[in-house]
């Protein structure tokens, strides 16, 4: 099975749907590791909970950006993953981390991109009108929120929809949707090759409905 280090920032729903995914005996993926920048995000309990080992790395215990991702890629020479899975994680990786770890890093975005990235993007779907929304897993690159797509899912934006209920429903599909990323790429039937996703179609990644 390939090694899994999951990066988070918050309540680590997502980190959680790919730990309950790995539980499955034929999944290609094991969760090794739980690397945050918060020391109260939810998430950290939840992952000790079930054994995983956890590790928070305080950007201000650190003199600067650089110092802060040396103590991570530390944390991260020890753990040996084969893939890394950013999971609500909220601060932008250097390019010198990305390419340390080039190729394997993915990452999930609560938009359709290359609609919608950064910040706020619910609430930015909402007012640009938009009728569907949905997420995205893609490989990371330099650029926020601009890698290679692996797979996407789409949910409807309701009348009366609020950022937070969109949130939500999307939130539902960014579950089922990761861990059949992380298979595809773990399995070896994705991969990152010359600045594209290469090998399974996007399309199989999507959750069928
Ligand atoms: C998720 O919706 C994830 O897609 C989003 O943060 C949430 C984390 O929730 N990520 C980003 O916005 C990254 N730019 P979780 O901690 O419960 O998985």
């Amino acid at each position: 099975r390939k090694r899994a280090v999951v990066f988070i920032s918050g309540g680590g729903s997502n980190m959680m749907a790919l730990v309950q995914a790995a539980k499955a005996a034929d999944y290609p993926a094991e969760i090794v590791g739980v690397i945050s920048d918060k020391a109260d995000a939810g998430g950290l309990a939840k992952a000790a909970a079930e054994g995983i080992p956890t590790f928070a790395f305080v950007r201000k215990d650190y003199a600067s950006k650089d110092a802060h991702e040396a103590a991570i890629l530390a944390a991260l020479d020890k753990l040996s993953p084969d893939v890394i899975c950013l999971a609500g994680y909220m601060r932008l990786l250097s390019g010198t981390f990305i390419q340390r770890h080039e190729g394997r890093i993915i990452n999930i975005h609560p938009s359709l991109l290359p609609l919608f990235p950064g910040l706020h993007t619910h609430q930015r779907a909402i007012d640009a009108g938009m009728r569907i929304a949905g997420c995205t897993v893609h490989f990371v690159t330099e650029g926020m929120d601009e890698g290679p797509v692996i797979g996407q899912a789409a949910v409807p934006v309701l009348s009366g929809d609020t950022a937070d209920t969109l949130a939500g429903r999307v939130l539902i599909i960014e579950h089922q949707l990761y861990p059949q990323a992380l298979r595809l790429f773990a399995e070896g039937k994705v991969k990152m090759e010359g600045g594209k996703a290469v090998g399974a179609t996007a399309s199989d990644a999507n959750p069928k409905s």
